[in-house]
């Protein structure tokens, strides 16, 4: 019983390799997405780039403010100065999403800023675009954003909010079926009609 609970959760752990692109439904795309965090040493195509890109360019913002700003990082003395604000695992290329704070959409009521959902919404449709290609991805949150300010010349009106560390995943993709141990249940997390964690 137990060794067959582990062998189930280890193959939803493995790494696969199929080709999702053919007959690939949403749920399945979004499924297997997975944070990869080392990538083979195999350049992206310029035309993948610009399905990656066009992807988060469609992406909805607050207002259609469009507030993002993103520097494509490919050449290999580039990377190396990125490292010094965040490990890139090896990858070809790195986005800098940044955010400009100039015309940045405030709340009213609690002066909370819709940038950095922006930026989570348009990395989404990124990373998500790049699996259909069989390119994976990483978001990175905690790097240090004075490092990357001052190493491509950003100015202090603009924001580096997150790196997107994009290639060719070493080991695959993990299998989507992982998220049925690795998610809450949605009874966990969804209540209806009201904030009750009791009884949702
Ligand atoms: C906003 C955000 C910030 C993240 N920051 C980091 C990071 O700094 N370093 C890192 O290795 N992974 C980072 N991740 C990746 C998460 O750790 C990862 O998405 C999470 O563990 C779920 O795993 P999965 O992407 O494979 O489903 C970040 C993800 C998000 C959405």
């Amino acid at each position: 019983m137990v060794l067959s609970g582990m062998i189930k959760l280890q193959s939803a752990r493995a790494f696969i390799n199929r080709d999702w692109r053919k007959n690939m439904d949403f749920l399945e795309l979004v499924k297997s997405r997975c944070t990869t965090r080392g990538f083979k040493n195999k350049a992206i195509e310029k035309n993948d780039l610009i399905h990656i890109l066009s992807a988060g360019r469609v992406a909805p913002t607050a207002c259609n403010r469009q507030p993002q700003r993103i520097i494509v990082v490919q050449q290999p003395d580039n990377i190396i100065k990125l490292q010094k604000a965040y490990k890139t695992f090896g990858a070809p290329c790195v986005l800098i999403v940044c955010q400009d704070k100039r015309n940045a959409l405030i709340r009213p009521f609690d002066g909370k800023c819709s940038g950095d959902l922006d930026i989570g919404i348009i990395c989404d449709h990124m990373m998500l675009a790049a699996r259909e290609l069989n390119i994976g991805s990483v978001m990175v949150g905690l790097f240090d954003p004075e490092i990357v300010r001052k190493d491509f010349d950003i100015p202090d009106y603009i924001e580096p909010t997150a790196l997107l560390i994009l290639g060719y995943p070493e080991k695959g993709f993990l299998n989507p079926e992982r998220h049925d141990t690795e998610r809450r249940p949605l009874t966990d997390t969804i209540m209806y009609e009201k904030y009750n964690e009791e009884n949702k």
